[in-house]
């Protein structure tokens, strides 16, 4: 097992990876578990493969489960989900010094992450995340939400968990789709500030889709350690070192926009192609070596992903996509932040972008077809 340590002053936690964590559930929580029930939010998806075994991890240390089973899928972040998490743990007689569980992917973690941050203004939160992407991302750094009518994430808080504990061998009954999303966030940290291990993921990345335990342990371990560094610099993305996290998702979001953020498109694949176009545009504007633009793209074919917008056959133009852009969160007084690179690992923030030149870009994108590799 690796521990990363999220250093944070008067939340500091640890984020445990490897396999078999779930099995000791209990003993690794040791003295965070207070009482003789543990509250635990799932989705019946988790639930159907998961619900035993935790059962038994609390069952030999001496404490019950109290199942909350939501429906799986992005849906479950809603207004009515989370009154019906807080109604449930006000039930439940949480106290502020207890820990609610989250076991699941990021929809469960973030929901259950705001309501425990919501729930007598604050309690504490265990993340026993099951997603590649929750593993690498969602379940450390602290960020909770839910979605309504006017977009995705948009009602939240900052809320840390106490302890996050990524079982590597959850992973094995992910959907290979889910597991190649996630991928998307890891490849990501190498394409922020790490060429190196970019470099390993193109070695080793392929392995680890196709069942590579250690390679899912190291990809996982050197992902996290990555985010807890970015996290313990900018907790609240106040200084843009935590917004360097957001690469390759300005371009994302508008393709997740336009395919109405359904199953049609997950978000780490849009994640990919946004980092593939966020690349290209870096080219575009004399930043970057088109050879290394071709090299992100290439590894993702590799991985049996897609990296081309034009794969998506979308019914729109450049102009669309650009003013779905404009709905960003990140948008500030008027102006979106891009993060733009000058090669493999050199990820930075730039906010001279014109929207227009944006559209012509992603016009010509969505027209084109880039030789393979
Ligand atoms: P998800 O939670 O919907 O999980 C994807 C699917 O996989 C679900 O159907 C789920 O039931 C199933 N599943 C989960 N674990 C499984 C397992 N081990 N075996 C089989 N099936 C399993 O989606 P996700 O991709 O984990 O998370 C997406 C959410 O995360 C989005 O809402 C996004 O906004 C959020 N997110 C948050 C942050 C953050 O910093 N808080 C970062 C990135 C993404
Ligand atoms: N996933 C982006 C962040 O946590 O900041």
């Amino acid at each position: 097992m690796r521990t990363i340590d999220v250093e944070l002053a008067g939340r500091a936690y640890e984020v445990r990876v490897g396999p078999g964590l779930l099995e000791r559930l209990g003993e690794e929580c040791g003295p965070l578990l207070r009482k003789d029930t543990v509250p635990v939010i799932t989705d019946a998806q988790v639930a159907a493969l998961y619900r035993d075994k935790v059962d038994a991890a609390l069952a030999a240390v001496g404490k019950q489960a109290r199942w909350l089973v939501l429906p799986a899928g992005e849906q479950t972040k809603s207004w009515a989900q989370l009154a019906q998490v807080v109604d449930f743990l006000l039930a439940e007689g949480v106290d502020r010094n207890d820990r609610i569980v989250a076991l699941g992917g990021g929809v469960i973690g973030d929901l259950t992450g705001f309501a425990a941050a919501i729930l007598k203004r604050g309690c504490g939160f265990v993340q026993l995340p099951t997603t590649l992407l929750a593993q690498v991302d969602s379940s450390v750094g602290g960020k909770t939400a839910i979605n309504v009518p006017m977009g995705k994430n948009l009602v939240g808080a900052f809320h840390q968990p106490s302890l996050v504990l990524a079982d590597t061998d959850v992973l094995a009954t992910l959907p290979p789709r889910e597991l190649r999303a996630g991928y998307a966030e890891v490849v990501k940290y190498g394409l922020i500030d790490d060429a190196e291990f970019f470099a390993w993921c193109e070695t080793n990345g392929p392995g680890l889709l196709n069942g590579d335990a250690k390679a899912r342990i190291e990809a996982v371990s050197r992902s996290v350690a990555a985010k807890a560094r970015v996290v313990a610099e900018d907790e609240r993305e106040t200084t843009g070192t935590r917004a360097l996290l957001n690469l390759g998702h300005t371009f994302g979001h508008a393709l997740e926009a336009e395919t109405g953020y359904s199953s049609a498109l997950l978000h780490g694949e849009a994640v990919a192609i946004g980092m593939v176009l966020a690349a290209r545009y870096s080219v575009r504007r004399g930043l970057m070596e088109q050879h290394e633009a071709d090299r992100i793209a290439a590894h993702f074919m590799a991985c049996d992903m897609k990296a081309e917008v034009a794969e998506l056959a979308l019914d729109c133009g450049g102009r669309r996509l650009a003013d779905h852009m404009l709905h960003d969160k990140k948008m500030d007084a008027g102006t979106l932040p891009f993060l733009l690179m000058r090669g493999i690992g050199r990820t930075f923030l730039a906010r001279d972008v014109e929207i227009d030149d944006v559209a012509s870009f992603l016009d010509a994108e969505l027209r084109s077809h880039h030789p393979a590799g």
